[in-house]
């Protein structure tokens, strides 16, 4: 079953709340129908849990797609959004932002970037990777009809650059004509991207970037392979290709490393984050490694891009990562869950084909000759307590706040292995 389908099919119920009205029939009719939802409505979250609105508790291992990076009300961010609120929230960046500066700093501190630019989703930052790049090709490069090769089953955003860039045509139908300049090879498959550069450059058009995610979120939590990843670097520094690195779903320790990027042994030209880099506060950012004064003043903005509240709730964020050591427990917990869903899948090997991942971005692949879909086995878990989500129809994804405890991930593996035994009953 489609996530799309799930709210229908859900035996949830989903009735008003007792507390802050909600009433689905009126949200159906008032809110464009963009999203598949699950028939429930969250109103509080505590660290690693959160409420609906009937008062019943669940363990987030969504965390808002990978965005909650310290979990829900954590008194830090609380603190910081708190008093940046009351002190100066937005005035635009026709004036110096000190909180944009010191977040620029961090990051540069804790990366391998030279400069940021300030967005705020992971479709912008990746829209501004692109525009830099053509700049870059046209201005640099002297190439006519820039290309960026990208990966099949990749996701980089819904904006029409960016479902463009990205290589899954479900994205894209209907809403052509599509933006020129992408060509889709096969995800670590280095021999494809070679014939891809070789093949292009005999054209009218010539291969300007490879941008890729490091770990393949959306497409199913597919890990990039080491080699691949060195010998694209290579290839990058031998041709001046940029290498771009779309890091909006894995960066901010979610890998158990600040970035990435870290697990592939190689820096990019220029990476993009958003998703958990302020904890759920929107913001996106393009970082450069090269190549930091291709755009000059005018050419690129955005209105919101960098405000106080975004960018002092990212620092607390990045500082919080710092002080209570998450990236260890990110490598611990990682560790703990991976062991624990290979168990279920010793138990169910005609159901659970696959366990992979690295960090806190983990998925569980179900056969594809199975009837079974992540779906199923989300739903499932949801009527245990447990809050999961799919990455397509086979793979379910754990992505919980960083900050998640060791009992927290014991509980979600019970909670799985019950929800996988229910559905192969
Ligand atoms: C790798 C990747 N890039 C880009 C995006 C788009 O980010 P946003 O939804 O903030 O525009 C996503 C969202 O899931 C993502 O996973």
């Amino acid at each position: 079953m489609s996530i799309e389908t799930l709210a229908e099919n859900s035996s949830i119920p989903a009735e008003s709340g007792t507390s802050t009205p909600y009433n689905p029939a009126d949200f159906d009719t008032s809110v464009m129908a963009t999203y598949g939802r699950f028939p429930l409505a969250l109103e509080k979250g505590e660290g690693c849990r959160v409420w609906d609105t009937e008062g019943r508790e669940y363990l987030d291992f969504v965390a808002g797609i990978a965005t909650c990076t310290l979990g829900h009300a954590h008194p830090a961010l609380v603190e910081t959004v708190t008093q940046q609120i009351k002190k100066l929230h937005h005035v635009s960046n026709l004036y110096y932002i000190p909180e944009q500066g010191q977040l620029a700093k961090w990051i540069i501190d804790h990366s391998c970037a030279e400069r940021v630019f300030f967005c705020n989703s992971g479709a912008e930052a990746n829209e501004a990777a692109i525009k830099l790049t053509r700049k870059y090709a046209h201005t640099v490069m002297d190439i006519e009809h820039p290309v960026i090769l990208t990966a099949k089953a990749s996701f980089h955003g819904r904006t029409l650059a960016t479902i463009t860039a990205t290589g899954q045509p479900k994205y894209q139908k209907n809403f052509n004509p599509l933006v020129p300049g992408f060509h889709y090879v096969p995800y670590n498959d280095l021999r494809a991207i070679e014939n891809a550069i070789a093949d292009l450059d005999e054209g009218n058009e010539r291969v300007a970037a490879i941008m890729l995610e490091g770990l393949q979120g959306e497409g199913g939590v597919r890990p990039g392979n080491l080699d691949y990843f060195l010998r694209l670097r290579k290839i990058c520094d031998e041709t001046g290709l940029l290498l771009i690195m779309d890091e909006v779903q894995i960066g901010m320790g979610r890998t158990g490393k600040y970035w990435g990027y870290e697990n592939l042994g190689i820096e990019p030209d220029i990476f993009t984050s958003a998703k958990g880099l302020a904890g759920g506060i929107p913001i996106g950012a393009m970082m450069c490694k090269k190549f930091c004064d291709v755009f000059q003043a005018g050419e690129h903005a955005s209105t919101f891009g960098g405000n106080p509240l975004a960018c002092a709730a990212a620092l607390t964020v990045g500082q919080t990562l710092e002080q209570e050591n998450i990236l260890q427990n990110v490598q611990e917990r990682g560790e703990q869950l991976r062991k624990g869903l290979r168990a279920i899948a010793a138990k169910y090997p005609d159901l659970v084909t696959d366990v992979r991942g690295w960090g806190l971005i983990n998925g569980m692949e179900l056969s594809a000759d199975a009837e079974v879909t992540s779906a199923d086995v989300v739903k499932a878990a949801i009527q245990d307590g447990l809050l999961l989500v799919p990455a397509g129809p086979k793979v379910v994804r754990f992505v919980p706040p960083l900050i998640v405890t060791a009992e927290e991930v014991e509980r979600a593996v019970e909670v799985v292995e019950k929800a996988i035994k229910t559905v192969t009953a």
